[in-house]
């Protein structure tokens, strides 16, 4: 065959398999329901907080106005426990009534007016896990329409009540009517989780043809002990993971807690920073009209943020199992940079670890540190070079590790990063 018929074939064949939609180039940030909001329907006796149009604005406004959106977090997700119990006349997915009096356009139209995007939770089965309607194969297409007709931007395909079957051919469908809308409609889909998370069930090419990021593994609940059982398993399966994931095909360890009341500053910075690590999509499920200025402080972390949205695109690693009870997690970053985090899973009292970059597998040279969250720039280290860090029971010690000679541009980067993104915070990045 012409080499030039063989490029354009390949070319072509591509373009017809993979989830074509351009979107989600860096991990999403935004916002989501589930985690903190759950199925509270009683906006009688708890209106603040139940699930409804009420609650999405309040999000919507907050992310505005207190610096988010600038910073990238810009999906505003309902989850389950939207929709009437019943579809309407003709067969389409409707909102509660009493809860979402508007519908679901005019919030997507009250959350697009403020420069954001509206995310939506389906479930491919016969109910979601809440019970509320769900979408059978029968049903694809009609929701993927209702979809794109209110505007939203984003779903998230749950698997509850359907088998392998049906999810094998259900997640591809959806991908298909999505697509047909016309709408770009970033796709999240909770498939793997259903199936164990590992090959030989779960195909995670496929997945990076029709899915923009999926759920591999169990629900995030408000504890530590639920942050550490993922972080296992995505670390202990990374052989697997890390390859699946890149430009516009994310893996999901779920929602960032930060802010809720299971986690400690440390173990919050853990979080911040090991998703990171991993390139996992940024969603918040807490109250931002009641967060904390420390909680805030950790989520809108300009450099962990930069981290996470290296343009690059590749998942991290943990290098690292000690005896002591230090881990060190290791992810490569555009222009010859990468990022370290020192992260000690003691229970005891600060940790003094010694290492080097050699150690690490660096290549020779000297490259120039900046503390992510003491936010500050440290000396010029060679590689070979032996330091110490102190790591806090249960916290990490997070590292941008540009290359000394990358170091200006890094930092001009850096500061154009920050200009950009400043509401009124006075201190220098770098
Ligand atoms: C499943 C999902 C959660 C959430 C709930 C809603 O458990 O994994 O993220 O969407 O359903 O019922």
């Amino acid at each position: 065959m012409h080499p030039v018929v063989a490029t354009v074939l390949l070319v072509f064949s591509c373009a017809v398999l993979a989830l074509d939609n351009g979107l989600m180039r860096t991990p999403p940030m935004g916002w989501l329901a589930w985690e903190r909001f759950r199925c509270n329907i009683d906006c009688d006796n708890d209106p603040k907080n139940c699930i409804s149009q009420d609650l999405f604005r309040d999000m919507a406004d907050r992310l505005v106005e207190d610096g988010w959106r600038e910073l990238g977090y810009v999906y505003v997700n309902i989850d389950d426990c939207w929709s009437s119990m019943q579809r309407d006349a003709q067969g389409r997915l409707q909102p509660d009534p009493k809860r979402f009096p508007g519908g679901i356009a005019k919030l997507a139209q009250y959350v697009h007016d403020r420069g954001l995007k509206l995310g939506i939770y389906g479930d491919l089965g016969t109910h979601t896990c809440g019970g509320y309607p769900g979408t059978t194969l029968d049903k694809i297409e009609t929701d993927a329409r209702t979809f794109a007709e209110w505007g939203v931007d984003m779903l998230k395909l749950d698997g509850c009540y359907s088998n392998a079957t049906t999810q094998e051919l259900g997640y591809p469908l959806m991908s298909k009517a999505l697509n047909a809308t016309g709408r770009m409609i970033g796709y999240s889909c909770s498939w793997p989780a259903y199936q164990g998370g590992l090959p030989p069930t779960v195909n995670y090419s496929q997945l990076g043809e029709i899915c923009n990021l999926w759920r591999n593994y169990g629900d995030i609940q408000d504890s530590w002990t639920s942050v550490l059982r993922i972080v296992d398993w995505f670390s202990d399966n990374q052989d697997i993971l890390q390859p699946a994931a890149g430009p516009g095909r994310w893996n999901d360890p779920d929602m960032l807690i930060i802010g809720d009341y299971g986690l400690s500053m440390d173990q919050s910075q853990s979080q911040m920073a090991l998703w990171a690590i991993m390139a996992a999509p940024l969603f918040m499920s807490n109250d931002l009209r009641t967060l904390s200025s420390s909680a805030r402080f950790i989520l809108q972390n300009k450099v962990a943020i930069a981290i996470n949205q290296d343009p690059l695109g590749v998942q991290g690693r943990r290098l690292l199992k000690e005896k002591s009870g230090v881990e060190v997690f290791w992810r490569p970053l555009s222009e010859g940079a990468s990022a370290l985090v020192f992260f000690s899973r003691r229970t005891d009292m600060p940790f003094r670890y010694q290492t080097s970059l050699r150690k690490l597998n660096y290549t020779a040279g000297t490259y120039k540190p900046y503390d992510v969250f003491m936010e500050k720039p440290l000396g010029l280290l060679k590689d070979s070079t032996d330091f110490v860090v102190s790591i806090n029971p249960s916290g990490v010690v997070m590292w941008f590790v540009p290359p000394a000679a990358q170091w200006q541009k890094q930092a001009e980067r850096g500061r154009m990063f920050y200009s950009r993104s400043d509401q009124g915070n006075t201190r220098v990045l770098l």
